[in-house]
């Protein structure tokens, strides 16, 4: 088989990082989790105290920005400007300053080029908002992964509780966070989340990550006949 190019589109908590990675895994690809890169441009913006509006300032980080995934045993690891990075973005201040930066079109227009070179040679999972719809509007498999919103809250919970120990957060803060980041994502006017025309949709709520790649894996196979 060719090495494919597939995408990943889907709300947050959706289960798109851990299925893309599996997936990945399964057919020897690349994975790309986009939503870190624009998880990195925030954490810079923060670090260098740059307001998510200040589109000068923005376009100038994001032209010092070389940003590197590593697929490691312990899980994909990013850098920017060779400093880990992989835990610093995952907070829940970063993930809001993602979903604002990630509105700025200097933001996008930047992400756009970085995320097509690093997809040129095929052979990825590409997960995100806009993977299908914009970044690759050609690829080979294009999903579109959703689940009921509560069961992506108490997704989201878990992870922040169990990987970043932030036992102090209740799952009504998370869950008001998350409702406020999708409506972002979904309701700006540049690359919204929404799934490709093509896109195959599959509903995650009662399935376990398993069962989403097979069926993935199903759909990748009949499409490639
Ligand atoms: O997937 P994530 O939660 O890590 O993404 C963080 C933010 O980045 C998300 O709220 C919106 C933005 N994003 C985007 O606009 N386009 C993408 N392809 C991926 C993420």
């Amino acid at each position: 088989m060719d090495r494919l190019l597939i995408t990943i589109d889907g709300p947050s908590g959706a289960g798109k990082t851990t299925v893309s990675r599996l997936l990945a895994k399964r057919l020897g690809y690349t994975c790309v989790d986009t939503g870190a890169l624009y998880r990195a441009v925030a954490l810079a913006a923060l670090w260098e105290k740059c307001a998510a509006d200040d589109d000068g300032k923005l376009a100038e980080i994001c032209r010092r920005l070389a940003l590197r995934f590593e697929d490691t045993p312990k899980g994909l690891r990013l850098y920017m400007n060779e400093v880990e990075i992989t835990e610093n973005i995952r907070t829940p201040e970063i993930s809001m300053l993602a979903s604002a930066v990630s509105a700025r079109p200097v933001v996008r227009e930047h992400l756009l080029e970085v995320q097509r070179q690093m997809g040129k040679n095929g052979g990825a999972v590409f997960e995100g908002r806009d993977m299908g719809t914009v970044v690759f509007p050609e690829a080979d498999v294009k999903f579109y992964l959703d689940a009921a919103r509560k069961t992506r809250e108490l997704r989201r919970y878990g992870e922040l509780v169990v990987r970043l120990g932030r036992t102090k957060i209740s799952l009504a803060e998370v869950g008001q966070a998350e409702r406020k980041r999708d409506e972002n994502d979904s309701g700006r006017s540049l690359a919204p989340l929404k799934p490709a025309h093509d896109a195959i949709r599959i509903d995650s709520t009662s399935l376990e990550i398993g069962q989403v790649v097979d069926l993935m894996l199903r759909h990748i196979a009949a499409l490639m006949k």
